[in-house]
């Protein structure tokens, strides 16, 4: 008898949640590519739709996936699928009957569900549903509460709440896989977290960026603004080590102002090592510390397998780096105790990316939000580098006149074969200066015209310090 783990050449049907869609697709891909797996999307793909039929994968790789995904809600094996209900009869009665043998004979258990998406049926009509799939010769006892297999039939009707159609578009019917990590969002809620800021990352966007990173057991992944370690947490559960800095004694520390309302101070072990000894994550914590992301402090070495990191906008806390704006090029002395300065968004990123150039493992990926002033938005206005190859930028949609874009970069060549080219510190290489004036320009007082509400003016970031 063919085990269900062997068996393969089948088709996957992937039920996605249908929230964060731009996110979708490059969560799918990155997963698959741990695996060494192509995205294969099988008929008429549709990237918004519910639902996705994937080809060439086996079902301990589909397994895989959704031991991961946090877009994904649940998989299943495809049996048939069809417009009508009459389609799906003679799709299913064409399925191989060895393919579905394993899961329906006589000392076997099951229970079959019934999902609707963009419509809501009366219990009556969901038994009638049942009931319909008479001709599939299911042996086995019913069991309600504990069935070893269970299947679904899923009717799609489309994606609009104002027009919903009276028969579904589409219906498939399948024999479930496994759930997805949407558990995660809950169980990992900032709202119950130990330590938190004024900006933690929200639980589910921050699985979704270890995910696009292609973060795996036993990678190191560093944050150079680590903030209350969000990021960390997120990687550190899918069994990554982890480390960060941030400018922010206070927050490297524990200490300062409570960002709880009923809270004035921060308690004794708030800090992120606790937040991931909340999780089970304890021993995959490196160490952060304070440090200026601006400045370089690293050996010259491929460190880390993935950075990941949500660099200071300026919207809602604010942009800067040690040193005294009145003398920016004096060299630090020892008993020089550093102000801070404006950090432009525009270096930010130009660091953010020769920092990974040279500190990522080849093939290594680096995972960032990039702020966007929607009106002025263009596809040049994404920060590249020659040794970084641009894999997908997703929008996050804040209001009708900002968004954040999601980043995902991979490294593909060494500075050192840049190097032999033309040197980085050369204009032509720099994400932001030269050849790119728009770019400069773009990100010149962007955080500004973003908390003004669109209101377009001219002036530069804002100092502190
Ligand atoms: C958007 S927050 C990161 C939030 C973090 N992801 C979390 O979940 O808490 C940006 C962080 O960058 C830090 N930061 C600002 N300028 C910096 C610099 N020059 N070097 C390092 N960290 C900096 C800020 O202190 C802040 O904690």
């Amino acid at each position: 008898m063919a085990t269900s783990s062997s068996r393969s050449c089948l088709q996957y049907l992937l039920h996605l949640a249908q929230d964060n869609l731009d996110f979708r697709l490059p969560e799918i891909k990155a997963l698959l590519a741990l695996r060494g797996k192509p995205f294969h999307p099988s008929g008429n793909f549709q990237e918004k739709s519910p639902f996705w039929c994937l080809d060439g994968l086996s079902e301990e790789n589909v397994r895989g996936v959704m031991a991961r995904s946090v877009c994904a809600k649940s998989a299943f094996e495809l049996w048939g699928h069809g417009h009508t209900h009459s389609e799906l009869r003679t799709s299913l009665l064409n399925y191989p009957s060895e393919n579905m043998s394993p899961f329906m004979h006589k000392d076997s258990t099951y229970r079959i569900n019934v999902y609707t998406f963009n419509k809501t049926l009366e219990f009556v009509d969901r038994i009638k549903r049942i009931d319909a799939l008479e001709y599939l010769s299911f042996e086995g006892a019913v069991s309600l509460k504990s069935p070893q297999h269970i299947f679904c039939l899923l009717e799609d009707y489309g994606t609009d709440p104002n027009d919903i159609p009276e028969h579904p578009n589409y219906i498939y019917f399948g024999r479930w896989i496994a759930d997805g990590q949407r558990e995660l969002i809950r169980s990992h809620s900032v709202k119950n977290r130990h330590f938190i800021g004024n900006t933690s990352m929200d639980a589910g966007l921050s699985f979704i960026m270890a995910n696009h990173a292609k973060v795996n057991e036993n990678d190191v992944v560093f944050d150079p603004f680590v903030g209350t370690g969000s990021l960390l947490v997120a990687c550190s559960h899918f069994r990554a080590y982890v480390c960060g800095t941030d400018i922010d004694y206070n927050t490297i520390h524990g200490r300062g102002r409570s960002s709880r309302t009923n809270q004035k101070w921060r308690g004794p072990d708030e800090n992120i090592r606790a937040n991931l000894r909340q999780y089970g994550t304890e021993e995959m914590y490196l160490d952060v510390m304070v440090s200026d992301a601006s400045k370089p402090v690293w050996r010259e070495a491929a460190l880390f397998d993935a950075i990941i990191t949500d660099p200071p906008y300026g919207i809602r806390e604010s942009t800067r780096r040690t040193g005294s704006h009145k003398d920016v090029t004096r060299p630090p002395d020892e008993s020089h105790v550093p102000v801070s300065q404006a950090y432009h968004l525009s270096d930010i990123f130009t660091d953010l990316l020769n920092f990974s150039a040279h500190h990522l493992v080849m093939g290594g990926r680096l995972v960032y939000w990039l702020p966007v002033y929607r009106p002025e938005y263009r596809e040049e206005t994404v920060p590249l580098h020659p040794c970084l190859r641009l894999v997908s930028n997703c929008e996050q949609t804040l209001s009708s006149h900002t968004s954040r874009r999601l980043i995902t970069m991979e490294k593909i060549k060494k500075p050192e074969e840049i190097d032999s080219l033309a040197p980085l510190a050369d204009p032509r290489f720099s994400p932001y200066q030269g050849h790119n004036a728009f770019r400069e320009k773009y990100f010149s007082g962007l955080n500004k015209r973003c908390r003004e509400g669109g209101q377009q003016t001219e002036e530069e970031e804002v100092t502190v310090g």
